[in-house]
């Protein structure tokens, strides 16, 4: 284009529409690209396809799709015909394709390579509902940024994380990505990751965009079926499931990933309301958003679209800027632009903000600065890295019961059987979600053990049973491991492949054949651990509820083993609290701790006729979000609340947290209010604060929360924030149905 033309661009309406359409700071360079991009190239610019390098790693976390082989892939993008590829292999593949673009394609922009880095790259961390078990942001941001460090040195720019849903129905498979149930650690979490996974400067070499996902509400599926409809109230929608989303994209996060779901009949890929009325015009996003996977595809059987074409043309004139896998937006917006129903203003205004995250990046100014296969190596699981995994490990695990202090174990002096499917072996350690971590570099329970007591000999190892078939003279074996043991370590629960994407269960429970030999190790009458493996909630029933302690251990990564062996032999007090309620059944799904109240509670004690509950169990969790016992004795006592919060005032409630044990420990101390009456109905109960508190043997603390009236808004009858003056309860309790200590105040007009 000669200067002419470039001045007559800069003075078009077109150029006016599209600097309307963001704030994102752009490089005056780029509006000058767009101009000299063909269609063809800027539908290019929008599609971002499965890596074809290494044998589909891409797709093998994915349905199989007939990609392309690697050079009809750098083909494409000599041509322009790509913005990137996703779960590709390293920074090898990543150095001859960006070669490529940088050499042969026309106008030698630079390709984004993207990736689930979900828990870990390398290094594998616990899964996300593990460590938000942790109550602790700050270590879900340092986590990230581990991750960012060893993903980014591999040539990936771009994560497709954190994953924000909120998981109300255990069933739902992908709980295990998320932060669990409850809204405010949901939100806290989403932002830790985002800062993690972005640091500072997002052209650093260590850094890599983060992506919110699934907007919105995939969490809701109707009866926890994974990809299943979602049906919900604006009000819920914008209480419970959007603010983690808002979050994130608060803490800086620059992309976002559309839900498969529908909502109300809409489907997420094609709905402008969420996309371009919630995102970018209440919220002010100003990065990019992406299909999930073949989202866009997927609403020709959603009977949303006709077929590739109509489906490309409302998904992108919703506001989903770049197609990931289908390749329809590469295929059908050139011939839409042509026909005018999609207008160039609009193509032009998602290609800005696509290369202006390429320039965020750092990628016009250096493409290679992420490719480098020396550091890749030298930044692979590093000592820190593997001692951070260790920490996030056993600061994930939550003690569900203690009886009569069975743990912690003693080093020495005890034969310990380890018995079940998961006692032993290079598998189900790392967790469901991981593309690049390897199985065979993770420490397995029995290693953990062993490493942990003084005599090796007194270890021994049964597995008992399949996970979800028996095993040929399995509990014959374990029953006599057990009898040969003064207490039996049980390893039992879910393997890694049975959460996670489209992984959703009727039944929460421990598999039949792992009960039958719990039921059988029982019989032998030793101590039992529990030591669950688990990527969801789990109603626990029969031998496993009733074993003496009961670990969580969700699917820890890396250093899974050695966590687990820090908290059953003391090195480590557990400190981490249920981040989603175990229910009693899994009838009671969906369950959640800060549900509604309705008109006919059970009153506190015997089961009433004509109450809320179903017939034979109260409604209530077996454990509930927030609950975790530690190594200590913790009493709540003293709290102290003003009787009144005034309009524009604030508070401060206190209490005093005693820990009368023999062991130095962590309590994470909870704060909950109940707004009494309200213009609409509020939870029984809703988590506000939280502080995890370092309490040596026999010290007392007295932990203060400050309360003012932001804290008390919901989403009134117009689905817009409110508050309303009037009575409130305030709890400061140990989980979400803990008496803990109670007050109450009144917010005065
Ligand atoms: C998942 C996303 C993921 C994408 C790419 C989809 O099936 O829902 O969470 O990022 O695949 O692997």
């Amino acid at each position: 284009m000669g200067a002419g033309a470039v001045a007559a661009w800069a003075a078009s309406p077109a150029r006016a529409m599209l600097q309307a359409a963001g704030n994102l700071p752009v490089p005056a360079f780029i509006d000058a690209l767009i101009a000299k991009m063909t269609v063809d190239e800027k539908a290019g610019q929008l599609t971002l396809l499965p890596a074809a390098w290494g044998g589909g790693v891409a797709t093998a976390l994915n349905p199989p799709t007939n990609g392309p082989s690697f050079e009809e892939q750098l083909a494409d993008v000599e041509k322009g015909r790509l913005t990137g590829v996703f779960n590709g292999n390293g920074a090898e593949m990543a150095r001859r394709m960006q070669t490529v673009a940088m050499t042969k394609s026309r106008l030698k922009i630079p390709l984004l390579f993207a990736a689930d880095v979900i828990h870990g790259h390398r290094t594998i961390f616990p899964v996300p509902v593990g460590e938000a078990a942790s109550f602790e942001p700050e270590l879900a941001e340092r986590t990230a940024r581990m991750a960012s460090y060893e993903g980014a040195a591999a040539g990936i720019d771009w994560t497709f994380a954190p994953m924000v849903d909120i998981a109300r129905d255990q069933r739902w498979g992908r709980t295990m990505e998320g932060a669990g149930e409850d809204v405010l650690l949901g939100e806290l979490i989403a932002v830790a990751r985002v800062k993690g996974f972005q640091g500072k400067d997002l052209k650093a070499n260590d850094a890599m965009l983060a992506c919110f996902k699934h907007f919105a509400a995939y969490g809701a599926a109707e009866a926890g079926l994974d990809y299943n409809t979602v049906d919900v109230s604006e009000r819920t929608l914008r209480e419970v499931y959007l603010p983690p989303f808002k979050a994130a994209l608060d803490a800086g996060a620059l992309s976002g990933m559309a839900s498969f779901n529908e909502i109300s009949g809409v489907p997420s890929t094609a709905n402008d309301w969420l996309m371009r009325k919630i995102l970018r015009e209440e919220w002010g996003f100003e990065g990019f958003v992406v299909s999930d996977y073949t989202g866009d595809m997927e609403m020709i059987d959603h009977g949303f679209a006709a077929d590739a074409r109509e489906a490309t043309k409302l998904a992108f004139l919703a506001g989903v800027d770049m197609s990931m896998t289908s390749g329809f937006y590469r295929d059908h917006l050139p011939d839409l632009v042509a026909k005018g129903e999609v207008p160039m203003t609009v193509l032009d205004a998602s290609v800005r903000r696509v290369l202006a995250m390429k320039a965020k990046l750092g990628l016009f100014d250096d493409p290679f600065r992420r490719i480098d296969v020396k550091r890749e190596k030298a930044r692979s699981r590093t000592k820190p890295a593997i001692a951070l995994s260790r920490e996030a490990g056993r600061k994930s695990i939550v003690m569900l019961k203690n009886d009569g202090d069975l743990l912690p174990l003693p080093k020495s002096g005890k034969r310990i059987a380890i018995i079940g499917p998961f006692a032993e072996g290079k598998h189900d350690i790392n967790g469901p979600w991981v593309v690049y971590g390897d199985n065979a570099q993770a420490i397995d329970l029995a290693s953990g053990v062993r490493a942990a007591v003084a005599d090796k000999g007194a270890v021994s190892v049964a597995l008992g049973s399949g996970v979800e078939a028996p095993l040929a003279g399995g509990i014959e074996a374990a029953v006599a491991a057990a009898n040969a043991a003064d207490v039996v370590i049980l390893a039992i629960g879910e393997a890694e492949n049975m959460s996670g994407e489209a992984q959703s269960r009727t039944e929460i429970v421990i598999p039949e054949p792992q009960m039958a030999l719990a039921e059988a190790v029982a019989k032998t009458g030793k101590p039992i651990v529990a030591v669950l493996k688990n990527g969801r909630a789990l109603a626990l029933e029969g031998a496993v509820l009733n074993a003496g302690a009961i670990l969580v251990t969700w699917f820890l990564g890396s250093e899974g083993g050695n966590a687990t062996a820090d908290v059953l032999f003391g090195d480590y007090s557990p400190a981490g609290r249920l981040p989603c309620s175990f229910p009693r059944s899994p009838g009671q799904q969906p369950y959640y701790y800060n549900h509604k109240p309705t008109g006919r509670p059970n009153p506190e004690g015997a089961l009433q006729p004509y109450k809320a509950h179903y017939r034979g169990i109260p409604n209530s969790a077996l454990f509930p979000f927030g609950h975790g016992l530690t190594y200590g004795k913790v009493a709540y006592s003293e709290l102290s609340a003003p009787a009144t919060l005034a309009w524009d005032g604030e508070i401060t409630v206190s209490a005093k947290i005693t820990n009368s044990g023999s062991r130095a420990i962590e309590e994470v101390v909870q704060l909950y209010i109940r707004d009494r009456v309200a213009s609409v109905t509020r939870p029984v109960r809703e988590l506000k604060a939280f502080r995890k508190l370092a309490l040596a043997p026999g010290a007392s603390e007295t932990v203060t929360f400050k309360l003012s009236r932001a804290q008390l808004l919901f989403i009134g009858r117009e689905n817009k924030p409110t508050v309303e003056p009037g009575l409130f309860d305030v709890w400061i309790a140990p989980s979400a149905e803990a008496e803990g200590v109670k007050a109450q105040f009144t917010l005065t007009a």
